[in-house]
C-alpha cells in the first residue's frame, strides 16, 4: 500500500495547477445518462472518484471513452440498458446516489443500492427520496436498496429543502430537468459545482432559471441532447494548496484557481495573516508574517467550506492564540484532532467545536486518517512539521487530490510517494 513521506520545514515557491473540481466531475458524469447523445466533458481531473463513476455508468449501459491530451477529455454516450446501481459500486463512492434521479427521469424505474453512513457522519439520502416522491416516485427501500418506480413518468412540483443538500439538489436538478411541468426547488444549495451542474444542463437544452441562487425553476423538456462542458476548477484543492503555502511559509501561484469560489475561506486566511490575490489567470498566495489563531464555522457556499475544515485545522495548529472551529454541517468530521495531537497539536474537541491552541511547532509521526480531506490535513501538518511524517492510507488522498506529492515537491517541498 502506498505512503507519503513528507520532511517538513521547507518553505514553498512555484506554481501549482488547479485541475477541474471532482465534486463537479461526478455529477456532471451522472447528467450522462440524461441523453443518448455524446456528452463531452473537458478539464476532468484524473482520479479514482472518477474511475468509479465511469464503472458505474458503464454497468448502466453508458460507456466513457478517455479522449485528449492525458485522456482529461471525457466522452459519455451510449442507451441506457441497466437500472440498477449495485452495493459492490456505491458502498465506494456516495456520490453514486446521483444516478437515481437521472435513471428516474429517463426509465421511469431505478434501483440504486443505499449509500450508508461514512466515517464523517451518517449522511442519509431522505431529501433525494422525498423530492422524487413529490415528483410522483413511488419509493420503497428493501434490502439496502432503493426500488423507486414512476409508471406516468416525473411530473414537476415545488420542493422546498428543509435544509441544504448539495447532493439532493444535484439529483432533484437533473430529474426535474427532463419531469413534465414547473418544478421549483427552494432552499437549493448554491455551491459553484450545482452552477456548473446547471450551465451543462442548459447546454444540454434543459431550462433552469435562478442559477446561483437558493431558488432554482426548473421547465421540464421532453428530451435533452448532447453537450460539450469545460469543468469549473476545483476550490477544495484550491484551498488545500492555499494553506499549504500558508503552513510551509513562502508563496505559491495557483494557475486557474477562482478567487470569488474560495472568497470565505481567503478572508479567514487574510486575518490568520495570508495574502490571497488575483493575478493573471490565479491566485498568488503568501505567508506574510506570524499565523494568527482565527475562528471559523463550517456552513453551505458561500460560507466556509466543511471540505476545507481539516486543512484550515492544521493550519491554526501552528498560529500565535487559539482558533475555534465548528462543524455544522458533518456530525463526525473531527478524526483529524487526535493524529494532529500525536504530532503535537493542542485541539480539545467539545461537540460540533474544537479548540485549537497554537504550537511553537509539530513534530513529524506515523498517522492516518479515514477521509479525504483529514488525510490531506496530516499532509499539511507534516510540511510544518519537524523531521519526518509518514501520511499511511494514501487511496483516501487519491480520491480527490492528483499527484499532491509531484505538485508539492515541484514548489520544494520534501515530499514523497513509496510503497511497502
Ligand atoms: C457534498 C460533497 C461533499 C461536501 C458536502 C457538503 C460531493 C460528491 N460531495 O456531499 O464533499 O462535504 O457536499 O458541502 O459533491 N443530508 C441529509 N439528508 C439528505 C442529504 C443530506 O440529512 O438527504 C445531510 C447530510 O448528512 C449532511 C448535510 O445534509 O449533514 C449536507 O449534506 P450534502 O450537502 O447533501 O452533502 P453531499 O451532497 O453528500
Amino acid at each position: 500500500m502506498d505512503k507519503i513521506r513528507i520532511r517538513g520545514g521547507r518553505p514553498l515557491s512555484g506554481d501549482i495547477f488547479i485541475h477541474g473540481a471532482k465534486n463537479a466531475t461526478l455529477p456532471l458524469m451522472a447528467a450522462g445518462l440524461l441523453t443518448d447523445e455524446r456528452l463531452i466533458l473537458s478539464n476532468v481531473p484524473l482520479l479514482a472518484d472518477i474511475e468509479t463513476m465511469a464503472t458505474l455508468l458503464a454497468q448502466h449501459g453508458i460507456a466513457t471513452e478517455r479522449l485528449g491530451n492525458e485522456g482529461r477529455v471525457l466522452s459519455l454516450g451510449g442507451a441506457i440498458t441497466n437500472t440498477e446501481a449495485p452495493y459492490d459500486i456505491v458502498r465506494k463512492m456516495r456520490a453514486s446516489i446521483l444516478v437515481l434521479g437521472p435513471l428516474l427521469a429517463r426509465c421511469r424505474e431505478a434501483r440504486v443500492s443505499l449509500p450508508g453512513g461514512c466515517a464523517i457522519g451518517a449522511r442519509p439520502v431522505d431529501l433525494h427520496l422525498k423530492g422524487l416522491e413529490q415528483m410522483g416516485a413511488e419509493i420503497r427501500l428493501e434490502g439496502g436498496y432503493v426500488n423507486a418506480a414512476v409508471p406516468q413518468g416525473l411530473r414537476g412540483a415545488d420542493i422546498v429543502f428543509p435544509f441544504v443538500s448539495v447532493g439532493a439538489t444535484e439529483n432533484l436538478l437533473m430529474a426535474a430537468s427532463l419531469a413534465e411541468g414547473r418544478s421549483t426547488l427552494s432552499n437549493a444549495a448554491r455551491e459553484p459545482e450545482i452552477t456548473d451542474l446547471a450551465l451543462c444542463l442548459m447546454a444540454m437544452g434543459a431550462r433552469i432559471d435562478g442559477v446561483g441562487s437558493d431558488q432554482l425553476l426548473v421547465e421540464g423538456v421532453a428530451q435533452l441532447h448532447g453537450a460539450r462542458h469545460d469543468i469549473v476548477p476545483d476550490r477544495i484543492e484550491t484551498g488545500t494548496y492555499a494553506c499549504a503555502a500558508a503552513i510551509a511559509g513562502g508563496s505559491v501561484m495557483l494557475r486557474g484557481a477562482r478567487l470569488e469560489h474560495i472568497a470565505a475561506l481567503a478572508t479567514a486566511l487574510g486575518e490568520a495573516g495570508v495574502e490571497v490575490v488575483e493575478d493573471k489567470g490565479g491566485l498568488a498566495v503568501r505567508r506574510l508574517n506570524g499565523l494568527h489563531g482565527t475562528d471559523v464555522q463550517t456552513a453551505p457556499y458561500p460560507g466556509f467550506p466543511t471540505d476545507m475544515q481539516a486543512q484550515f485545522m492544521s493550519l491554526m495548529c501552528v498560529a500565535e492564540g487559539a482558533a475555534m472551529i465548528t462543524e455544522t454541517i458533518f456530525e463526525n468530521r473531527f478524526m483529524h484532532a487526535p493524529e494532529l495531537n500525536r504530532m503535537g497539536a493542542r485541539i480539545n474537541v467539545h461537540g460540533a467545536s474544537a479548540i485549537v491552541r497554537g504550537v511553537t511547532s509539530l513534530q513529524g509521526a506515523p498517522v492516518m486518517a479515514t477521509d479525504l480531506r483529514a488525510s490531506v490535513s496530516l499532509v499539511l501538518a507534516g510540511l510544518a512539521a519537524r523531521g519526518e511524517t509518514v501520511v499511511n492510507r494514501v487511496y483516501h488522498l487519491d480520491r480527490g487530490y492528483e499527484a499532491v506529492e509531484r505538485q508539492l515537491s515541484a514548489c520544494g517541498a520534501d515530499i514523497e510517494r513509496t510503497s511497502d
